[in-house]
């Protein structure tokens, strides 16, 4: 069921894909948060059109769920501009890639997600379409094999991912625009749910919207997922409007505590605290202990209790906080 992984910031199934695009905005205006990223991205918009030229290639990267194919959604949108959305480990062979390229317009926007996850021999057929939207393809085999160069259409790479640090020198190197996405504050957040309760022509006051926002863990998809469980609770045992008795009842039926830690997370504290005494704990031994995936503990869990002083990476491993004994109802440690 859907509450197994209400948090998981990956997006569950096809439904909710089609809910996420219904919220997502359309122009930069209407993109809450993000403001960085978002006046860099204006201004960069505005001299590439001036210019007439494509939009330099752009590297966006940070936990998932904030919002990445959104915001390239948007730029194509602002370039007036087709958008192509494929993944890292969607295109499997070099061939797979020069049809995508060869098939796309003057300043269309090429998004790859996951982009770390690319293979080496995709990757090395991207650096010059990068360089000079040139595709160099061999066709044949053997001693009469011949290298053919094509001229691509000028376009704009948008890579996503989640590991920045997983990237090749030459492949990061290639992005002139980067940019981390940072998880939201639940200020930004609460506009988020208001505007997402407007399209969804719901009612929710203001105190019930910040409680979804204090739960989400500073990230969008998970806020629109809660909201739309709660209004499914207001609309069952209340009168459709979703109020702050409403919201915290159905958030405390998820599971889900005041500061948006589930069972997980919470695992992992008491495991941190009890069973390891507070002293550094490996990244492996902790996705062990948990039956979680190292990518999942690091980009999911461990991203949010890090941001909310939870736990400290060390270079002998994962701590936990004065703050975190607090929340979990232990003692703080002696120094
Ligand atoms: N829905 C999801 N992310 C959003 C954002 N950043 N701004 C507005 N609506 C959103």
């Amino acid at each position: 069921m859907e509450e197994d992984n209400i948090i998981s910031p990956e997006l569950i199934d096809n439904q909710e894909e089609r809910l996420e695009n219904s919220l997502r905005p359309k122009t930069l205006d209407e993109y809450i948060g993000q403001d960085k990223v978002k006046e860099n991205m204006k201004i960069y918009i505005e001299a590439a059109k001036k210019r007439g030229e494509p939009l330099d290639h752009c590297l966006f990267y940070g936990p998932p769920g904030l919002g990445k194919t959104t915001l390239s959604n948007i730029i194509s949108n602002e370039m007036n501009s087709n958008i192509k959305i494929t993944s890292g480990p969607a295109i499997s062979k070099a061939g797979d890639l020069a049809a995508l390229l060869t098939n796309l317009s003057e300043f269309d926007v090429l998004f790859i997600d996951e982009i770390h996850r690319l293979s080496k021999s995709v990757e090395e057929i991207l650096y010059p379409a990068l360089e000079d939207y040139t595709l160099d393809i061999i066709i044949g085999k053997g001693p009469s094999a011949r290298s053919i160069r094509l001229d691509l259409p000028k376009f704009t790479l948008i890579g996503a991912t989640t590991k920045a640090g997983a990237l090749t020198t030459p492949l990061r190197d290639r992005f002139g625009i980067i940019h981390k996405l940072e998880l939201y504050t639940p200020k930004d957040l609460c506009t988020i749910v208001k505007r997402s309760s407007k399209i969804l022509e719901v009612e929710i006051d203001e105190q019930a919207a910040m409680e979804i926002a204090t739960r989400s863990r500073g990230t969008p998809r998970i806020a629109n997922r809660l909201l739309k469980r709660v209004r499914d609770y207001a609309a069952v045992l209340g009168d459709g409007e979703i109020t702050l008795k409403i919201t915290k009842l159905a958030l405390n039926k998820l599971e889900i505590d005041e500061l948006g830690l589930d069972e997980v997370d919470r695992k992992m504290l008491d495991v941190m605290i009890t069973q390891y005494k507070g002293r550094p704990v490996g990244i492996e031994t902790l996705a062990t202990t948990l039956g979680e995936e190292i990518d999942t503990i690091e980009d999911v869990y461990e991203s949010y209790l890090i941001q909310i002083g939870f736990i400290a990476r060390t270079p002998r491993g994962r701590i936990p906080l004065p703050p975190a004994y607090g929340h979990m109802g232990y003692p703080a440690p002696q120094e």
